[in-house]
């Protein structure tokens, strides 16, 4: 089965709306779980956006589950996450102006810094991630850093519609396949809803898939566990469909 990690941001971003105490997501991370999610993912921004500390230190004592700590590849966010010691940290890039995480981590033209961040994690005990383009040469930096697993990105996938989308699925299938072949673990994320997840948990080997906006937009209408349990569902099913 594909894991599924349920991004819970959002939830913190509706609080500091109007910087108040709710909604809490360490709430938001009990009904994910009840509603089947495999793991939480937080994105510790450096500007404190959404998530912020505190949650995340709680999140760690709560979470029944695993939590994924998404940060960028800066010296104050390793020194948190080696106090905090979250069972995976997914590095990606950060940029202040945009609105979530765009594009890949540039491991090739970055490699050192990355590198010597995935060591001092490692080191620590704690499963480190890359979250990078559908690229040969960025998941074979990945490899050569020590991390042992990508996340490819899947928002110009999920952007795309027609032919250009299966372009896009055609470059994460090649992708995946050299991650495997590299023997780094398989997952994916961003800009994956309830139409366009199917195509990429069937992808052979793929491990984990990460999912935010779409899920807890759902979670307005129908509550955070159901929108979990239906994302769960419909992975199950393309997994049979794929009878993978
Ligand atoms: N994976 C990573 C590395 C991300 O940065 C994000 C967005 O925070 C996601 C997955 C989830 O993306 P979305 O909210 O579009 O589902």
């Amino acid at each position: 089965m594909v894991k599924l990690g349920v991004n819970i941001d959002h939830v913190a971003t509706v609080r500091q709306a109007r910087l108040a105490t709710e909604p809490d997501p360490i709430h938001a991370a009990v009904l994910a779980e009840l509603g089947g999610a495999d793991q939480i993912t937080v994105h510790l921004r450096e500007d404190r956006r959404h998530i912020n500390d505190r949650d995340v230190r709680i999140l760690r004592e709560t979470i029944k589950t695993k939590l994924n700590l998404e940060m960028a590849c800066t010296n104050e966010m390793v020194q948190i996450a080696l106090e905090i010691k979250p069972d995976m940290v997914t590095l990606v890039p950060e940029k202040r102006e945009e609105l979530t995480t765009e594009g890949g981590l540039d491991v090739v033209n970055n490699f050192d810094h990355v590198a010597k961040a995935v060591k001092a994690l490692n080191e620590a005990g704690i499963f480190v991630s890359l979250f990078i383009d559908p690229e040969y040469s960025q998941i074979e930096a990945t490899k050569k850093t020590g991390a042992e697993a990508v996340e490819i990105h899947t928002g110009a996938y999920a952007d795309t519609t027609g032919a250009e989308q299966r372009s896009e699925l055609v470059r994460i299938i090649s992708a995946s396949e050299k991650t495997r072949e590299l023997g780094l673990v398989l997952n994916s994320g961003h800009g994956l809803n309830y139409r366009n997840t199917a195509e990429i948990v069937a992808i052979p080997g793929m491990n984990e898939v990460n999912i935010g906006h779409s899920i807890i937009g759902r979670a307005i209408f129908v509550g955070l566990e159901r929108a979990v349990s239906e994302m769960k569902e419909l992975i199950h099913k393309a997994l049979i469909d794929a009878r993978v």
